[in-house]
């Protein structure tokens, strides 16, 4: 099975940006996560980061024809006002779940607005970097369900 795990704007920042909200990890620690608990699941994964709207686009665009089978993604701010990301989010019909370290309910109030989740097929938010162990859980089931 072969998953694609895709970070927006700010998250390379992970133990820079924030601690209170996001926590002491750093980004180079939540892939080591992320690629130890793919290997516990038996998943391939290939972890994707990038600060910029466009490149997403054209990650999630190869996403269609490189054999990914589901998309795990934190947009990051672009959740809450990239028609664009939703759009290319849309356009592949593979599994989706999008994925929000902080609690954005409780957060302010342009954090509440998801543009992309409507095209999710579901949304895991406030359990920190756990978060992303449980989207890989939840897409593991997905994909096999869907087979
Ligand atoms: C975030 C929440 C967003 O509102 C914020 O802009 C981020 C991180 C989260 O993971 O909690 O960059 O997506």
């Amino acid at each position: 099975m072969s998953i694609l795990i895709m970070n927006g704007p700010n998250l390379n920042f992970l133990g820079i940006r924030e601690p209170g909200i996001y926590g002491q990890e750093n980004y180079g620690g939540l892939c080591e996560q992320i690629e130890k608990k793919a290997g516990e699941l038996g998943i391939d994964v290939d972890i994707y980061q990038s600060n910029h709207e466009g490149d997403l686009i054209d990650r999630i665009q190869a996403a269609y024809s490189d054999g990914t089978e589901g998309i795990i993604i934190n947009p990051g701010a672009l959740t809450h006002y990239s028609y664009a990301l939703r759009d290319a989010l849309s356009s592949i019909s593979i599994p989706k779940i999008e994925i929000h370290i902080s609690n954005v309910h409780q957060r302010e109030e342009f954090r509440h607005t998801s543009v992309t989740a409507p095209v999710c097929n579901g949304q895991i938010v406030g359990f920190g970097l756990f978060g992303y162990d449980m989207a890989l859980e939840a897409m593991q089931k997905m994909v096999e369900k869907n087979k």
